[in-house]
């Protein structure tokens, strides 16, 4: 680290999170919440001014190759700050046609071309991917509503990646393989604890402090000329992994792709290519209904039946995920917002109710429900769970 990365990081760490939560504060005890236009304009100016300063040292040092995991750091110090001044509204994307944030436009595009990402801070720089010094993690605010969210998201999503990596083993073994079981088992266990660590997400975060003290952050904002969609606990490959290998999403389909499409650069280079190489394999679920001649095996009734109990445990976190986080934090306190601050709810950019509509879609493909205007697997299913013994049904709670 040179001493202006380390200077930066610093600053980042230590005044850009006392700046943002003074600012948060001000912003509470409103009786709007949601408006942050003519308040604390100094402590605005401050932030944007003393990041400024010294971005500017870091342009003008240049790339100075220190490998990626440098590099993808210092992208989210610059990516924390833009999204930070897009919270307070220094800057805001539909007002202006390029970012006013010229120093940090030019090194996050810098740096974000030269290793292969988006040129904004991702999910995984605040989670994944984010060192802790002395026990605290770099974050926008002091808020224990952000530290719950962050904490939670990590865990979900390091959750899912142990289901994903158990789901990936499988395919060298095949599903007539003993041990192919327990990895089923393992992924099995970790889908529960997505779920276990959802509700206990569900249960700790206040609603309030997140719609207004948390999610502003994760807005979308302006890059150079570009605006870059917000970050969402979905970026990282493991989940579509878990949807393809499973088999209950396609990666085929014009939905779905498309939303492979727009996560790619959102994610490490590293996910990019587990997910890619994912997209050309068969799924699990095909290799079951191919094998319809085996069903008397006793390896087919053992594994289809630990297969099945993967397949719910997935479905069961898409469910809790929109039935529960989306509707308690999102879809509800977006109805007591007022017109204007209505069209900013959504971390990707569409209305809220395009982006409901097309988590919902996710959802009912991921728990397999039976849906005319969809294709979903929920046939599929039936026809695999008919071929299993009563035992292995009992077992597998079907
Ligand atoms: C307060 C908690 C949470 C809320 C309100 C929430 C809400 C949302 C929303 C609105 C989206 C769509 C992103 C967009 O704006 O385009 C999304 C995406 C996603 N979230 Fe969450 N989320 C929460 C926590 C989590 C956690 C803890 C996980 C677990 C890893 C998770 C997993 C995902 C995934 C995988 C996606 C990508 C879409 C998909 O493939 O389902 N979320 N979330």
């Amino acid at each position: 680290m040179t001493y202006n990365t380390r200077t930066f990081d610093h600053w980042i760490r230590t005044r850009f999170v006392e700046l943002n939560s003074a600012l948060e504060k001000l912003y509470m005890a409103q009786d709007d919440r949601a408006n942050v236009e003519a308040i604390g304009e100094e402590l605005k100016q401050q932030l944007e001014n003393e990041g400024r300063e010294i971005i500017s040292t870091l342009l003008s040092e240049g790339n100075t190759d220190e490998g990626f995991d440098h590099a993808f750091d210092l992208l989210g110090n610059v990516g924390l700050y833009m999204a930070a001044c897009r919270r307070h509204e220094i800057t805001e994307p539909s007002r202006e046609t390029v970012s006013p944030l010229t120093e940090a436009s030019g090194l996050a595009m810098n740096i974000g071309a030269s290793i292969g990402v988006t040129p904004r801070f991702a999910t995984a720089h605040l989670t994944t991917h984010n060192k802790a010094l002395n026990g605290t993690y770099k974050r926008f605010t002091n808020l224990p509503a952000e530290q719950l969210f962050i904490d939670y998201n990590t865990k979900g999503i390091l959750a899912y990646k142990r289901a994903a990596d158990a789901l990936l083993k499988t395919q060298s073994l095949g599903i007539s393989h003993p041990i192919t079981h327990d990895l089923l088992v393992v992924a099995k266990q970790a889908l529960q604890d997505v779920i276990d660590s959802n509700a206990i997400l569900f249960e700790k975060l206040d609603a309030d402090d997140f719609f207004y003290c948390v999610r502003p952050y994760y807005k979308p904002y302006r890059v150079g000329l570009q605006v870059y969609r917000g970050a969402n606990a979905g970026d990282f490959a493991g989940i579509n992994v878990i949807d393809i290998l499973l088999g209950l999403c396609f990666a085929n389909e014009p939905y779905y792709s498309q939303m492979l499409v727009d996560k790619f650069l959102y994610m490490m280079p590293e996910d990019q290519s587990i997910l890619r190489d994912c997209m050309r394999r068969t799924s699990i679920m095909d290799d079951f209904l191919e094998a319809q001649l085996d069903t008397e095996e006793k390896w087919y009734q053992t594994n289809l039946a630990m297969f099945l109990e993967v397949c719910q445990m997935h479905g069961e976190t898409a469910i809790q995920h929109h039935n529960q986080l989306v509707e308690k934090y999102i879809a509800k306190p977006a109805e007591s917002l007022n017109d204007s601050h209505l069209d900013k709810v959504t971390a990707s950019g569409p209305s809220l109710a395009i982006l409901l509509n097309g988590l919902e879609k996710l959802r009912d493909r991921r728990a397999a429900v039976k849906r005319c205007d969809l294709r979903t697997r929920f046939d599929d299913i039936q026809t695999l769970k008919e071929s299993l013994h009563q035992t292995e049904q009992r077992m597998a709670h079907v």
